[in-house]
């Protein structure tokens, strides 16, 4: 059965303030290839690995930037978001590989002569190979160490870099790895790592913050946050209250010195629990021991089927949870709640899928929900698409098409999708622009989550 996206776009004439960042976003694991001296490349490696494909090449990325930034800057994109591979910069404690940085200087050269502002993140998910053998997040010297790398990349940047992302997604890291709740590594499961690594994380937003501002006062320096949309029935509010706590409100508080915040929301989440359950959880609640037992195992399996988060009859996305683009309004307006003023970039938003007017729709509907907040007084100051190019989703492999340009796997061939050149003409124009005309709208009811 095919299903027709019923969506067509109201022409409006939204203007987005003077300066606003126009962009894409890339992680280094996740297009680069060979990242080889990382924790992930062992870990997608590893016998009984939960990941679907190894990264292996990814989409050669470390090589083919110069092509791949020529296709940005032609879709009239101003900002390029990319992460610098701590793995690569200091493959073995202390031992900085210069071409490593050479290759990152002359990339962000590259990114500026193109015209596109860059954004730089110093920590997207990977590790050295040898920080995670000592623990990871886990280790109390992780934090430091990772500063100082941090302000090794800060000065060899130099003022090539105006804008800084610190830890990308601290909340993932801690609850995806360390509480083993998306298969990344580390793959501990207990309440007791996924508290340390909240901590080690903290510490390390903290004095990643300090290097990058120490090595470069005039930049502009802040953590991106994964944040969703959260709604909880009566019962499922105490279980919905310490998700959003540990995920997100940990480290938006340990960040009111950054110099943005950095918001990435893909869709709404909803806690829903039926009476035994809730009964349940909330005595464990009362006993500190009990539930740190019973908590870890059963936010596991309620990650593992997204759909069940969703509302019964919601459309999904390829990934599994619900179609939600205006659930970024929400995050935005959480942030401005809980640290007035501040400013906001949204570092990322976006949609596996394999339907050209679904992203089309998604881009259009998520920038109106921004434009509405920055009327209300919002300091948004930038909208970066998740992702440029399709990429290596983590242990969901190559399945997932994020990208505003595909890239075929076995030629490596990128080809521009239509979308691709709406947010890129917002850049020219200052408004947003007319959502181009829908390029194949049928998507199969086999993806629809039918409660
Ligand atoms: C991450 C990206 C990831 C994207 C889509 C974010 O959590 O920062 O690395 O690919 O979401 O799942």
């Amino acid at each position: 059965m095919v299903v027709r996206s019923p969506y067509a776009p109201v022409v409006t004439d939204l203007v987005f303030p003077e300066g606003f960042l126009w962009g894409a976003a890339t992680a280094a694991h996740q297009v680069e290839g060979n990242n080889a001296a990382s924790d992930w490349w062992d870990w997608e490696r590893r016998p009984g690995t939960p990941c679907v494909d190894e990264s292996g090449i990814a989409i050669d990325h470390y090589h083919r930037y110069p092509e791949d930034i020529a296709i940005l800057a032609g879709l009239g994109l101003n900002a390029y978001r990319y992460s610098v591979e701590w793995a690569r910069v200091e493959p073995d404690e202390g031992a900085i590989d210069a071409r490593a940085l050479d290759h990152y200087r002359r990339m962000t050269d590259a990114v500026r002569t193109a015209g596109l502002t860059p954004l730089v993140t110093l920590h997207h998910f990977t590790l050295p190979r040898w920080v995670a053998a000592r623990g990871g997040w886990l280790d109390p010297a992780t934090p430091a160490r990772f500063a100082r790398y941090c302000e090794t990349v800060v000065r060899a940047l130099g003022d090539r870099v105006d804008w800084y992302c610190t830890i990308n997604e601290p909340g993932v890291v801690a609850f995806g790895g360390y509480l083993g709740a998306l298969d990344f590594p580390p793959g501990t499961h207990d309440a007791g790592s996924w508290d340390r690594a909240i901590k080690g994380l903290v510490a390390g937003l903290r004095l990643s913050l300090a290097a990058v501002k120490g090595a470069r006062p005039e930049a502009r320096a802040g953590a991106t946050h994964s944040m969703h949309e959260w709604e909880a029935d009566e019962g499922g509010r105490p279980m919905m209250e310490f998700l959003r706590g540990r995920n997100e409100d940990v480290f938006l508080a340990a960040c009111g010195g950054d110099d943005f915040v950095g918001v990435q929301t893909y869709t709404r989440v909803g806690v829903r629990l039926g009476t035994v359950t809730t009964g349940l959880l909330r005595a464990a609640m009362l006993a500190p021991w009990l539930w740190r037992r019973v908590a870890p195992p059963f936010i596991r399996r309620s990650t593992k089927n997204p759909a069940g988060s969703a509302p019964p009859g919601a459309r999904l996305t390829d990934m599994g949870y619900e179609y939600r683009p205006e659930a970024v309004a929400a995050t935005i307006r959480r942030v401005a709640t809980l640290l007035p003023g501040k400013d906001i970039v949204v570092t990322e938003h976006g949609v596996a899928t394999g339907d050209d007017a679904e992203r089309v729709e998604f881009i259009d509907r998520g920038l109106r929900a921004i434009h509405a907040e920055i009327g209300a007084g919002a300091p948004v100051r930038g909208y970066v698409h998740w992702s440029a190019f399709d990429n290596f989703e983590w242990a969901r492999g190559y399945g997932m098409r994020f990208g505003l340009v595909g890239v075929d796997r076995t030629t490596l061939e990128r080809t521009v999708r239509p979308p691709a050149r709406f947010p890129g003409e917002g850049a020219s124009t200052g408004r947003l622009p007319d959502a181009p005309p829908p390029g194949s709208p049928e998507r199969t009811a086999s993806a629809t989550n039918r409660g």
